[in-house]
């Protein structure tokens, strides 16, 4: 689309060799055992300076707060983050247990954390995220179905479905979704995936090292018009063109993030018995079915280091920290956890989720 002031031939050369040919680099983290940086009921994006409606579970540099200006997040005196120039936040609503016995919650620990980097094939010059760029994907308000399990990220076909959830088991072929559900009783499988699918899957992830994860794709496509701060118009999925996907001509073609986060559901899988229909987790916003899960980004980058990056590493799941040039260094010890402005109550149950969030979804 950038391209159509081009002469015939131009295009076609550039039709041939894409800008971007699809490599990826996997940032990990240094988390405490169970923890993200900090938990509670903080979101500087959509609720700045004061408590959120739920809870979060919140990675990366230290400068996170009820409030964050995006370029103070650089000056953060660390960061979980493998990279030592990435002060970015990344951020997902906590998710909880519900005791099929007495009905009390009780937090589910992290197990770990992946982000994605994805410089995917395109036409377009990938760059930087600009410091303080705010992200936000999914909808925390969501309790009804998506048109479909699988994914959905070509603004051209219709709803984006960005947010999946992937229940790795020890016999792959076990169905995770009640067959034939179509969202409105359960969750729905992924077409094109048996171990994935839209909202909570009914049985025990019990995959070797593989609980319960959550995935979560943003949004690439960065308008300057609409600015850093207004999350609700900013961003965009890039449209398919041939093998490629490009930006709206004017926007600023930024990496392609994909959260996966694994929990430690293995905890559980005692203290419920699987019906083939229900499920017992439920997200910090009260949602039983999942569809609301949602992925909060603020970027503290350094942005030379993460445009070398974007231009020279292809490292992929051997993670970022194995790019051949990486700005700055690697810390592979800091676990720089983050002091809490509305930490969520200290005991093991609870019998009302952290902001006394009603239930909302499938059986309530
Ligand atoms: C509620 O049930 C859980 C187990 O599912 C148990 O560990 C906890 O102690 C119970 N709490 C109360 C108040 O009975
Ligand atoms: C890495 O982390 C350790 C432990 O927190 C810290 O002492 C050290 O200064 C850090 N190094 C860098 C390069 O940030």
């Amino acid at each position: 689309m950038k391209f159509t002031t081009l002469s015939f031939t131009s295009v076609l050369a550039i039709s041939v060799a894409a800008k971007h040919d699809g490599s990826f680099a996997v940032l990990r983290f240094n988390n405490e055992g169970g923890k993200f940086s900090t938990e509670g009921r903080m979101d500087p994006v959509v609720s700045p300076g004061t408590a959120s409606g739920h809870s979060h579970g919140i990675m990366g540099g230290s400068n996170f707060g009820l409030t964050v200006n995006g370029p103070d997040l650089l000056d953060s005196k660390c960061t979980n983050a493998l990279i030592v120039n990435d002060k970015s936040n990344y951020w997902v609503p906590n998710l909880w247990f519900q005791s099929p016995k007495n009905s009390t919650f009780k937090k589910v620990p992290l197990d770990y954390m992946s982000v994605y980097y994805k410089f995917d094939t395109t036409n377009d010059d990938i760059k930087a995220f600009p410091s303080g760029l705010k992200i936000v994907s999914g909808d925390a308000m969501k309790r009804t179905p998506p048109a479909t399990g699988g994914l959905q990220l070509d603004p051209s076909q219709g709803e984006i479905q960005a947010v999946q959830w992937t229940c790795p088991t020890a016999n792959t072929n076990e169905d995770r979704y009640p067959p034939g559900s179509d969202g409105t009783k359960a969750g729905m499988v992924d077409p094109n995936n048996k171990g994935s699918g839209a909202g909570f899957p009914v049985v025990n992830c019990d995959g070797v090292y593989s609980p319960l994860r959550q995935d979560i794709h943003l949004p690439s496509c960065y308008n300057p018009a609409a600015g850093l701060d207004d999350y609700a118009n900013n961003m965009a999925f890039p449209t398919a063109n041939g093998n490629a996907l490009d930006c709206p001509e004017g926007w600023t073609h930024v990496p392609h993030l994909f959260y996966e986060i694994y929990y430690s559901t293995t905890d559980f899988e005692n203290e419920w018995d699987e019906d083939g229909a229900h499920q017992p987790f439920v997200l910090s916003n009260g949602d039983r079915t999942g569809f609301s899960s949602h992925a909060d980004f603020i970027s503290g980058w350094d942005v030379d280091t993460l445009q070398t990056m974007i231009d020279g590493c292809n490292a992929g799941d051997a993670g970022m920290d194995k790019c051949p040039k990486i700005i700055g260094g690697i810390n592979t010890s800091d676990k720089c956890q983050i002091e809490s402005a509305v930490p969520d109550p200290s005991e093991d149950w609870i019998t009302a989720l952290p902001g006394n969030n009603p239930l909302a979804g499938w059986g309530v």
